[in-house]
């Protein structure tokens, strides 16, 4: 097990327009109105939390009309210098996709475009050498053999079953370069097979853990940000050695996303995976 943190440098958009105005996940209720000044609040926490923590925070101006646009995991897939820009598959969603790609250009990433819907690292998680893609709900299974093209790492289709656990980053966290945590249940029995032969060690979550969103966790190798309602994962992540750091982001799981929604890892080159 890696026990070492390691600096990452994250890009993150602050929930200045935080509504629930349209569902297109089964926590987005908008007959009852959010507390977007709450979800600010919370917010700054989870980004001093990882200032706090040594790591960088880039911030991508909030567009109004765009209430999703917190979520800034789903804004794209940086790895090795190359920022894979984003398709939505919900019409609400789709003006986030040009204000990313244009933040990855200004900020000197090469960017690729997709071809398919592709919620970015939404559903397409690097672990270690293997690049984690979900399907099911959100990004199409077309996008995983373009991922693997522009990437180079081999990619790893897993389906999701669980429609509460839409995005692969709801269902499964990578801790470090050789564990996962995930909720067995969300996967197909094939995927869970896969995730068995691939993580023999990983930490299975509880329904109870998913539910509060816990899996929808950052991790830098050694400590974990997680939900702080997910008392029962922190506590088996404590046993095997992490150190955790709950952070409560109740009013933005309103709209589905927990700390890692909020959170794109920007990965300049192997040099800092
Ligand atoms: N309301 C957003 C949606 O349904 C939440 C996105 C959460 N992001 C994530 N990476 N899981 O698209």
């Amino acid at each position: 097990m890696t026990m070492d943190a390691i600096r990452q440098r994250y890009l993150m958009c602050r929930p200045t327009y935080f509504a629930v105005d349209y569902a297109i996940n089964p926590w987005m209720d908008p007959t009852t109105p959010v507390d977007t000044d709450l979800a600010v609040r919370q917010w700054e926490r989870l980004r001093r939390t990882y200032l706090d923590l040594g790591h960088e925070v880039e911030l991508i101006e909030p567009l109004p009309g765009l209430p999703d646009m917190v979520f800034a995991a789903n804004g794209g897939t940086v790895i090795d210098g190359t920022a894979m820009a984003v398709q939505f598959r919900d019409p609400q969603r789709t003006d986030e996709a040009p204000a990313y790609r244009a933040w990855f250009e200004a900020a000197g990433f090469t960017v690729a475009d997709p071809k398919h819907v592709n919620e970015g690292e939404g559903d397409l998680l690097l672990a270690g050498d293997h690049l984690l893609a979900g399907t099911g709900f959100r990004t199409a299974h077309a996008a995983h053999a373009q991922v693997q093209e522009v990437f180079g790492y081999p990619v790893v289709t897993l389906h999701l079953v669980d429609p509460r656990f839409y995005h692969l980053d709801t269902a499964l966290t990578v801790l470090d370069e050789q564990t996962v945590a995930y909720l067995p249940e969300a996967f197909s029995p094939g995927s869970r097979a896969v995730l068995r032969r691939l993580f023999p060690d990983a930490v299975h979550a509880t329904m109870a853990d998913a539910e509060v969103l816990g899996l929808n966790a950052v991790s830098d190798g050694r400590h974990v940000v997680l939900p702080a309602q997910a008392v029962d994962l922190a506590a088996t992540l404590r046993d095997r050695g992490y150190r955790t750091i709950g952070v409560d982001l109740s009013e933005l799981r309103r709209a589905g996303g927990g700390p890692k929604c909020c959170t794109l890892r920007l990965r300049q080159g192997r040099a800092d995976t």
